[in-house]
């Protein structure tokens, strides 16, 4: 195997998020407009066809694991189609996918079957009034529903991914953890990034990992660092004291972990992204679609790497956002 996808910081990146739709079906404030979301056009989309050839070149630079991220991505119709294809290409060993799981119970058993085992559940809250009121849909029952439907259908890595914005998620942060570690699931507190598409973020919203561990070592159980597994991984780990359960943290603001950073992204309508706040991406659509060798999209990667930045500046007063709102970029 090679790895083609070095920079400039010696980084190397074997991790690819595929967004493989911008549109979503709830509308959580941090990510969405609550009305006129500017969607591309379906023409603009890749199809499964390109995202295949596309994941085939990347596999040859030393890519391995892939997350399918949106949008919301089941809302991309056959995405198990997908799923099964994309695991079928020599040198993938990894394939995730991160879902708001509004529309997991019709879809869980079909994402199993196509292989799929690790999945990411987006949801802040158990009250259905928290949920409307994050999310502007009322759909907290359909959500509970997906996630059982998972679990029956096998899934057993499952992780709930929390958005942690002070001043409005500290009720549900016990109950979601408590909700978790009855199941075996892991909460992972991601705090809130200045990703959103009405520019409402800044640093007073921000609830800090340290915060989270200190509430939750009281109220539940003495949180301990686990020692890193995988020091690439955006989350840290922690385990609670009494043995029963983990609590992950993306502390991408407290404590930035860009320097460990193996991660590129596509786009759903084809740009290849370097980070999560990149300002520049290299255009991928065009080339799949001329008739490029494979030798050119393999080209537009290394380029696309070898400017990455050293990491983002979400800390100096330098930051600025990026064109695109988190719905567009995936995650
Ligand atoms: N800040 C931090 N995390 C966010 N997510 C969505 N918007 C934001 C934001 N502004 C999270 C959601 C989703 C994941 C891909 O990103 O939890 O599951
Ligand atoms: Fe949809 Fe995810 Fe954005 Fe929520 S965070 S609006 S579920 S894309």
């Amino acid at each position: 195997m090679s790895f083609g996808l070095i920079d400039g910081f010696g980084r190397i990146h074997d991790s690819l998020r595929i967004s493989v739709t911008d549109r979503c079906n709830i509308r959580c404030f941090y990510c969405m407009p609550e009305e006129a979301v500017d969607y591309a056009r379906r023409e603009e989309i890749l199809t499964f066809e390109e995202i295949e050839r596309f994941v085939r070149v990347a596999a040859t630079l030393g890519v391995n694991k892939l997350r399918l991220t949106g949008g919301e991505p089941l809302l991309r119709r056959d995405l198990p189609k997908l799923i099964e294809r994309l695991a079928s290409i020599p040198g993938i060993h990894d394939i995730a996918l991160t879902t708001n799981a509004v529309l997991l119970s019709q879809h869980a058993q079909a994402l199993h079957d196509a292989g799929l085992r690790r999945l990411n559940i987006h949801l802040d809250t158990l009250d259905r009034e928290r949920f409307r009121q994050i999310t502007r849909r009322d759909d907290l029952p359909r959500v509970l529903d997906g996630i059982n439907a998972a679990v029956n259908a096998g899934f057993s890595r499952i992780k709930l991914n929390i958005v942690a914005v002070k001043g409005l998620i500290e009720p549900d942060i016990t109950p979601m953890a408590l909700y978790c570690r009855e199941r075996g699931f892991e909460p992972r507190f991601i705090e809130f990034m200045p990703l959103d598409a009405q520019s409402i973020w800044d640093r007073g919203k921000v609830l800090l990992a340290d915060d989270i561990i200190n509430l939750l070592s009281r109220e539940i159980s003495p949180l301990i660092a686990v020692p890193d597994a995988d020091p690439r991984a955006p989350a840290t780990e922690f385990a609670y004291a009494d043995g029963a359960g983990t609590v992950g943290f993306v502390a991408s603001v407290s404590k930035p972990f860009c320097l460990n950073c193996n991660r590129i992204r596509l786009t759903a309508d084809g740009k290849i992204r370097y980070c999560l706040f990149a300002i520049e991406e290299t255009e991928v659509k065009s080339l799949l679609r001329n008739g490029a060798g494979d030798e050119e999209i393999a080209e537009a990667l290394k380029r696309n790497v070898s400017e990455k930045w050293i990491g983002h500046q979400i800390n100096s007063t330098k930051f600025v956002p990026p064109p695109r709102p988190m719905y567009s970029i995936g995650g």
